[in-house]
């Protein structure tokens, strides 16, 4: 089963870009510009003998270790944790369905927090570890140290030499710091090919080594995104899937009906937790790929229902700056019936029944405040729809950047942070 798109009534509907829109994709497809070796990752890695390397590694890791810690930042983490939170949530270091036989994932080098990594490093005690250390530069501050610190911890606990061989590096080919000492060290390494950026390389190993090492079938995540590719292919325009991307770029460069016009925010809603990190990946894929040049439309996400209380109020009645865009899941999987006293509206129903009735019943009073309203539906939660998602997402948010005239694929701005943070750490 296919992911599918639907578009509310308020929604400008991609007419008039069929041409420019196929442009794109094919100039994406043919890899006329720079980073964008992403778009044929997936047929390469089902192809390729690299595959089984990285397989037999997550296996290896699987085999020896309680605890993988994987250590990055930004592109370096966002797509597995996004991956492995929806399809494999018990395999998180302290998920409360956990049961000790599996190998944990935890990550670390995604924030400066003391006491976060404090947690991490008590873990690393009790717990036969592993890290996983991934940064393409192999200069970021964050990951380099959180890095050091459960390096020493490994030390202190196997003593270098085993130490050295519970360590697998993710990065660039031949240069940066995190290379020089991966020679140095005789770490086993992947590599980040040159052509892919952070935020689009969630199908090579920065991503795939960390989703096998927790379980998860990376055949099926790329099948899957192999599936979306064919797909677009066989419908390039505003007739296919990238008609997600025309609607976009018209909502934020045209004037539609009530509201406020263009629409500069885009609201990604989800009502299963288990999203919420695909949601940060989406945030950070479309906010660095677009938000550039003045140009670009804030990215930002809903949890439901539980944010329905708190900014559902806004949503109907606020400043109209935004759009939504609900990830739908069609079969979540597990299903409660409420019991008898649960009151006369719930009883007999599923909790997967109520979840439904929430989620089409807030579209339509959603949609009757005028907001432009477009639903992603997912058939279920399996690695072939996450691989359609991972993809689906890729080419539209690349696509619409082209439409909008902005670089998708680099960063300046995060550039520049990364600079400042260094110049003020030399002071
Ligand atoms: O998308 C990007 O390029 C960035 O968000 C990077 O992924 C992030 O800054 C981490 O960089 P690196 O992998 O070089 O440590």
């Amino acid at each position: 089963m296919n992911i599918s798109t639907e578009f509310g009534k308020h929604v400008l509907l991609p007419e008039g870009l069929d041409a420019r829109i196929k442009e794109a994709a094919n100039s994406l497809f043919e890899q006329k510009m720079d980073f964008t070796g992403w778009t044929d990752l997936p047929e390469k890695w089902l192809k390729g003998e690299a595959f089984a390397e990285i397989q037999k590694t997550a296996d290896e890791i699987r085999k020896k270790a309680k605890l993988l810690i994987v250590i990055g930042i930004g592109g370096s983490y966002l797509g597995a944790k996004a991956v492995i939170e929806a399809l494999a949530p018990e395999k998180m270091l302290g998920h409360p369905a956990a049961d000790g036989r599996d190998t944990q994932i935890a990550f670390a080098g995604c924030n400066l927090s003391s006491s976060y990594h404090k947690v991490l490093l008590n873990a690393v005690k009790t717990m036969d570890t592993e890290i996983c250390v991934i940064s393409k530069s192999g200069t970021t501050t964050e990951p380099a140290l959180a890095f050091a610190l459960f390096k020493e911890a490994l030390i202190k606990k196997y003593g270098r030499a085993e130490a050295m061989k519970r360590i697998v590096a993710i990065t660039d080919e031949k240069k940066g710091t995190l290379r020089e000492e991966a020679d140095r060290e005789g770490y086993k390494t992947f590599i980040v090919p040159d052509d892919v950026g952070g935020r689009y390389s969630v199908l090579t190993p920065v991503g795939l080594l960390p989703i096998a090492a927790a379980g998860i079938d990376i055949r099926r995540l790329l099948k899957g995104a192999l599936e979306m590719k064919e797909s677009i292919q066989s419908k390039p325009g505003t007739s296919g899937p990238l008609a997600y991307a025309g609607a976009r770029y018209r909502l934020s460069t045209e004037k539609g009906g009530t509201g406020v016009w263009p629409k500069t925010t885009e609201i990604f809603e989800y009502y299963e937790p288990r999203l919420a990190y695909f949601a940060e990946w989406l945030k950070q894929l479309f906010g660095e790929s677009e938000g550039k040049e003045g140009l670009g439309i804030f990215p930002a996400s809903l949890s439901f229902s539980a944010d329905l209380h708190s900014m559902g109020q806004f949503l109907q009645e606020g400043r109209q700056i935004f759009f939504e865009t609900v990830l739908d899941v069609r079969e979540p999987g597990t299903d409660l019936l409420a019991p008898m006293g649960a009151g006369p509206l719930l009883e007999g129903r599923s909790m997967n029944q109520v979840e439904r009735a929430a989620t089409d019943g807030v579209i339509r009073a959603h949609e009757a405040a005028g907001v432009p309203v477009i639903r992603i539906s997912l058939p279920d939660f399996s690695p072939n729809v996450m691989g359609q998602m991972i993809y689906f997402f890729e080419m539209n948010c690349a696509v619409t950047a082209l439409l909008s005239g902005v670089n998708p694929f680099d960063q300046p701005g995060v550039e520049a942070y990364k600079a400042e943070m260094k110049a003020g750490l030399k002071k």
